[in-house]
């Protein structure tokens, strides 16, 4: 496993103190406009939403992304004058954040840190007269703390006119751990909390985006009417919206099929009919509770014959072998009929000389997550307010080229 892929196994999970919690209720945005309209539509297919793009002032949002060891950054602008910034997409959280002068403790980022004092559209939001903190924890223990402020954010669109932003909330960080890459400024968080990205586009654009993750070249991320992922191969599945975690994104992992091999859920602790895993952007590898995992990672060692396992390779399934085409083709069923047949290049990674199973088997009592390796070379489409992501098959790096 590389460092950067351990370094942010867990970025979907945050924490904020319970103290900065107060805080951060007490300066939340204005995003009264954002509703979500509860249809459970269980469906299989997404083809049912229409949706004019011209009734969007401005056309759709869009952001180039770029791939980095283990992660995808999306292109940005914060201030006026604009400067560009590439931060980490974040499906498993909400707060936008980027790092900022003056530095109490900054990491290493390519472009240049953003600087507030420059910047005329630039808003510490106050709290009892005091500049209001804000601190979040990821589950890999990288953390970032700094100040709330309203800043535009700035994004393509396909008008041709840039998408403005003006008083966006985002977290001004001062003190903050090595996010992955050298190059990542900061988080953009994508989750259902009121301070994500894509909840305070507002209610124009229904929640919706949608992104196509490849291991190579660029890409996009689309918002709004251009975000809908429909046609032929287009699969959905509901997703779910739990009270005690009301900003995650949960899918229903019904069974995993190993070539012939269904290994269903029922049965297991894991299964479930409302929810059972977390659809995470930021996370490099899928995550199961090893009451289930491990009957997934016996069906792949059944299959794979004739290969020697790799010695030390601990809790991880790993081979010392370096075909891919020694593993069995694997997929992913989702409720509702979304079933995703996986490239072995989403389930298998390269560990120098040895392929390894890119699912790792996790204690019960923390979170399932179906991560980005496993989402590549799919065209994922969130829909927030009909609770539908859908997918499409798509060869990601020749979709933008
Ligand atoms: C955003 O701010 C700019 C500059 O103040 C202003 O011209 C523009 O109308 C604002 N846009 C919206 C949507 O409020
Ligand atoms: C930065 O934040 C970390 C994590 O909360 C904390 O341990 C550290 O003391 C802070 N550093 C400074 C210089 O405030
Ligand atoms: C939806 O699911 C049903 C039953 O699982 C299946 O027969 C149908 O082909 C699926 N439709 C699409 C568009 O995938
Ligand atoms: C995907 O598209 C790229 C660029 O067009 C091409 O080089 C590559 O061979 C394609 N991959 C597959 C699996 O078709």
């Amino acid at each position: 496993m590389s460092r950067a892929a351990t370094m942010t196994m867990a970025l979907f999970f945050q924490l904020i103190t319970s103290l900065l919690l107060i805080t951060t209720t007490a300066s939340s945005p204005p995003l009264g406009g954002v509703t979500f309209d509860v249809i459970h539509r269980r469906s299989n297919s997404s083809s049912s939403r229409h949706f004019n793009t011209n009734e969007l002032d401005g056309g759709s949002p869009y952001a180039n992304t770029v791939f980095a060891t283990s992660e995808y950054l999306m292109k940005l602008q914060i201030g006026t004058p604009p400067v560009e910034i590439e931060a980490l997409i974040d499906t498993g959280s909400d707060l936008v954040w980027t790092q900022c002068l003056p530095c109490v403790h900054c990491f290493d980022q390519l472009g240049p840190i953003f600087d507030p004092s420059k910047s005329s559209t630039y808003k510490e939001k106050r709290c009892r007269e005091q500049p209001c903190p804000y601190a979040i924890h990821y589950v890999d223990r990288s953390y970032s703390e700094g100040t709330y402020a309203t800043e535009t954010v700035t994004l393509l669109s396909t008008s041709g006119q840039p998408f403005v932003m003006n008083e966006t909330t985002i977290g001004c960080a001062h003190n903050s751990s090595d996010v992955t890459t050298p190059s990542a400024s900061g988080i953009v968080g994508l989750d259902w909390g009121s301070s994500s990205l894509i909840s305070q586009m507002g209610e124009n654009f229904l929640g919706l985006f949608s992104y196509c993750f490849s291991g190579e070249g660029t890409s996009k991320i689309n918002f709004g009417g251009n975000a809908i992922v429909a046609g032929d191969g287009t699969v959905a599945t509901n997703m779910f919206r739990k009270t005690d975690k009301p900003e995650f994104y949960y899918l229903n992992l019904d069974a995993i099929s190993v070539g012939e091999n269904r290994v269903e859920t029922l049965g297991t602790s894991f299964h479930s009919l409302e929810g059972n895993i977390v659809i995470d952007s930021g996370t490099t590898y899928t995550y199961l509770p090893d009451t289930y995992c491990n009957l997934v990672k016996d069906a792949v060692d059944n299959a794979v014959v004739n290969v020697e396992r790799a010695p030390f390779s601990g809790e991880r399934l790993c081979y010392k072998t370096d075909n891919i085409e020694v593993f069995p083709v694997m997929t992913m069923h989702f409720s509702g009929g979304a079933d995703l047949k996986m490239a072995t290049y989403n389930m298998f990674v390269n560990n120098g000389g040895e392929y390894c199973l890119a699912i790792i088997c996790n204690d019960p009592t923390q979170q399932a997550i179906f991560g980005n390796r496993a989402q590549n070379n799919w065209l994922v489409g969130y829909d927030t307010s009909s609770q539908l992501v859908s997918f499409k098959s798509t060869n990601c790096s020749s979709l933008w080229s």
